[in-house]
Order: C-alpha cells, then sequence, then structure tokens
C-alpha cells in the first residue's frame, strides 16, 4: 500500500517529520521510493531543471503528465502528487476539474498540489469532494514570480503574515491534506504549523515546519546554474557526472573503450564467406 493522508496526519499528531521529494523521472523515481521517502513530488520546477525554461509558467499539462507517469511507474511505496502546471485551475473550477482528474486517471498519481490560499479555495474544496486530496502551496508562489516581483521571502509585514495565516487556514478548511509553505520566514511557519491540522511542508520555511520539500536536482547538485539558498547540497553529482563523461570521451577518442567485456564474439572463420 502506498502512504496515504491518513499516516500524514498521524505523523503530524506524532510530531514525526515527514519528508518530501521532487522526481521527474522512473530510475530517480525509484531510488527515491527505495529509500522510503514518504512523498514524491512531480513539481512543475521540472521546467527549470528538466526542461530549461527560464521559470515554471512554460510547464504544459502534457509535459507534467508525461513525467508523472515516469514517476508513477518508478514508486510503490510513496504517494505520488503532481503539481497542475500554471492556469490549469485557474479560470473555472470545470478546468480545475478536468485537469485534477488527468493526473489521477491518466497519470496515475494520487494527489496533486496547487498553488494559492484563499483565491484557490473554492476550486480545492471541488476537486477534494470529488475525492482527489489536495497539497496546498503558498507563500513564494513561483507561478505568480511577475506578480511578487521576484523570489523573495513572504509573509514579512504584519498584513503580509496575516494574510498568509488565513490562506492556510482557506486550505484547510477547503479540505487540503498539507500545505507547501515556501519562502516564509521560521517563525510566522511555526505559528502557522501550530494554527492548523494538516501537515505543513517547508521549503526556505524553517525547521518548525511538520516536513520538509526539496528539489531533488538542488539536494544532489544536479542543477547548476544556481543553488537557491534554502537547499543543501549532499552531494555534487554534476562533478562526478563530468568526470566520468570526459573519461568515456577520453576512451572512445584513445580507442580504450569498448574493451572485450563490453564487445560481443563469434566464430570468425563464417566470415571468410563473406570475404
Ligand atoms: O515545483 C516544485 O518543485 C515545487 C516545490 C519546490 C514545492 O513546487
Amino acid at each position: 500500500m502506498r502512504v496515504s493522508i491518513s499516516q500524514l496526519k498521524d505523523m503530524k499528531q506524532k510530531g514525526d517529520k515527514i519528508a518530501m521529494l521532487t522526481a521527474y523521472d522512473y530510475s530517480t523515481a525509484r531510488i527515491i521510493d527505495a529509500t522510503g521517502i514518504p512523498l514524491i513530488l512531480v513539481g512543475d520546477s521540472l521546467g527549470m531543471v528538466v526542461l530549461g525554461y527560464k521559470s515554471t509558467i512554460p510547464v504544459t499539462m502534457e509535459e507534467m503528465l508525461h513525467h508523472t507517469k515516469a514517476v508513477v511507474r518508478g514508486t510503490r511505496k510513496a504517494m505520488v502528487i503532481g503539481d497542475m502546471p500554471f492556469m490549469t485551475y485557474h479560470i473555472s473550477v470545470s478546468d480545475a476539474l478536468r485537469n485534477a482528474t488527468r493526473f489521477i486517471q491518466e497519470g496515475g498519481a494520487q494527489a496533486i498540489k496547487l498553488e494559492g490560499g484563499v483565491t484557490v479555495a473554492e476550486k480545492v474544496s471541488h476537486i477534494v469532494n470529488c475525492g482527489i486530496p489536495v497539497m496546498g502551496h503558498i507563500g513564494l508562489t513561483p507561478q505568480s514570480i511577475h506578480q511578487l516581483g521576484g523570489y523573495k521571502v513572504q509573509g514579512k509585514t504584519e498584513a503580509a503574515a496575516a494574510r498568509l495565516l488565513n490562506d492556510a487556514r482557506a486550505l484547510e478548511q477547503a479540505g487540503a491534506f498539507a500545505v507547501v509553505l515556501e519562502t516564509v520566514p521560521s517563525p510566522l511557519s511555526r505559528l502557522i504549523t501550530q494554527q492548523i491540522s494538516i501537515p505543513t511542508i517547508g521549503i526556505g520555511a524553517g525547521a518548525d515546519c511538520d516536513g520538509q520539500v526539496q528539489v531533488i536536482n538542488d539536494i544532489l547538485g544536479l542543477f547548476t546554474d544556481f543553488v537557491p539558498k534554502h537547499a543543501k547540497q549532499y552531494a555534487k553529482l554534476a562533478d562526478i557526472m563530468s568526470r566520468a563523461i570526459t573519461q568515456y570521451h577520453n576512451e572512445v577518442k584513445e580507442g580504450i573503450f569498448p574493451a572485450d567485456k563490453q564487445s560481443f564474439s563469434m566464430d570468425e572463420s563464417l566470415l571468410a564467406r563473406l570475404k
């Protein structure tokens, strides 16, 4: 059985921290799933770290579904959450329902995530009422980057902090099973975490959230365009890959690769007839 939303609620109540990571492909999802990480997000960060877009805004439903299917095929235990792309849940409730359904029906995900608080609460409630678990996402919401004016810390004034608390409560009331808090001051995340009954999953939101989420390419040192302040590099895979690729390149040029071990033999006398 995969991780369920009731298990996540229990984890919050017991104080067991929840780890979530992004994944975008089959091989990586298999590795993550085998470690026992309970939540895998097929984030629209896909757009930046896999597809090379400058932001998450160009990401489409088709791209998200393509990668969600791969991640689902690579997992057995983790709950896979599909991230609703920009403008796939804003225009109407029926749009939001149709696109959320596609993640579950075509993509094979067990839940969806969308950005926004009070403004999307009605949509969240409709999606949840159809039996689709929804994770909210407030604070720095990258799909609204032009509105926010950059990748800045959110909730720093009294009014902004009150708005975020309100957003978290609206998502809880709408039936969301968890909420991501992105780039929010730690004391405000602590307060929100205390005030709502659903798990908070932080990214750049301090240690007092019920869980943490990171982009896999950031923590493995695979994304080299920039390293966000909230990310810790547990490995430098880009360096390891670069060394391995350089060695392969040199060995091909020097005729060292492939050796007999990587080659296939046959009875060479048979070739005499072809000459
Ligand atoms: O798209 C993503 O990877 C996300 C996480 C950073 C929460 O939304």
